[in-house]
């Protein structure tokens, strides 16, 4: 029987996986979305958790643990990876273009692009090393120069979602405050440049303005990866087989909190990524 934990998805007659990954359950909003576009493709989820938050690292440590994480799925014979996470892509995607077999696309210009299309005055949330890198604020003007970008960290929201405590009402006294700033800059447009940060909807939501435009960068990176999937011959007709969820930290932490968002309890393997040569200075 299969159980969801030999590797379903590198037999032989299944069409190759996409793989992607996040330091936990954000990456999930992402899923969310490749469920929705991309029916048919079957998933490789990776989810960092003994390594979260990913936004309190430095650029050499997120470059490594991307290498290491694309080295181990590469291995796993992957046909794309989407970056289900912000902070990988705004420090590690340039760097590693090129250097794996397959497609990599990150969420930074996809949501650029999009948030650019719908807003003048873009308020932008995202983890503190996605902030300091200001790679929203490049990719949007880049764009569109005319745009103005305000970039707000809010690093008490990763551990609020991944211990579950999105209900509490200290998170909405947390997150009122870390939109202060956005409003008193009177933003028309959110960019939720964290993929955990798509769970606090509702929770942001009642805060702001009832106008204010959401992009979910989410949205336009997969639509970009069909694209490229069919420019590629590559998009599968065949049912996809169930997701692959695998995680580096406690699988029954992972299991009992993605339940939540899947409607489902996912079988999760602990597994333990390669050692790469070249360590970062940590
Ligand atoms: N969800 C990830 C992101 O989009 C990482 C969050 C974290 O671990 O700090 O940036």
């Amino acid at each position: 029987m299969n159980n969801g934990l030999n590797h379903p998805l590198s037999t032989s007659k299944q069409p190759a996986p996409i793989g992607i990954f996040d330091s936990g359950v954000g990456g999930l909003t992402v899923l969310r979305e490749i469920y929705r576009q991309l029916p048919n493709e079957s998933v490789l989820y990776f989810g960092d958790t003994a390594r979260l938050p990913y936004g309190a690292r430095s650029p050499e440590e997120i470059l490594y643990f991307v290498r290491q994480i694309l080295t181990w799925m590469a291995d796993r014979g992957v046909k794309m990876v989407m970056m289900a996470c912000n902070t990988s892509s705004a420090l590690a995607l340039d760097q590693i273009q090129g250097d794996f077999p397959f497609p990599v696309l990150g969420l930074i210009r996809p949501g650029a692009q999009a948030a650019a299309l719908r807003g003048k005055r873009i308020g932008v949330i995202a983890t503190q090393a996605t902030v300091a890198s200001r790679a929203y604020t490049c990719a949007i003007q880049e764009i569109d120069s005319t745009c103005q970008v305000w970039e707000v960290g809010c690093p008490k929201f990763v551990p609020i979602v991944e211990q579950n405590r999105l209900r509490d009402s200290s998170t909405k006294v947390t997150a009122a405050t870390y939109l202060q700033p956005l409003m008193a800059a009177e933003i028309d447009t959110l960019v939720y440049g964290c993929t955990h940060y798509p769970h606090l909807k509702s929770v942001l939501q009642a805060i702001l303005p009832n106008a204010m435009q959401y992009i979910d960068p989410a949205i336009s990176m997969v639509a970009a990866g069909a694209q490229e999937l069919d420019a590629l011959g590559l998009r599968s007709s065949l049912p996809a087989q169930a997701t692959e969820f695998c995680v580096s930290g406690s699988a029954i932490e992972f299991a009992n909190l993605a339940v939540r968002w899947l409607g489902h309890r996912p079988a999760v393997n602990q597994i333990y990524l390669p050692e790469l040569a070249v360590r970062p200075k940590l």
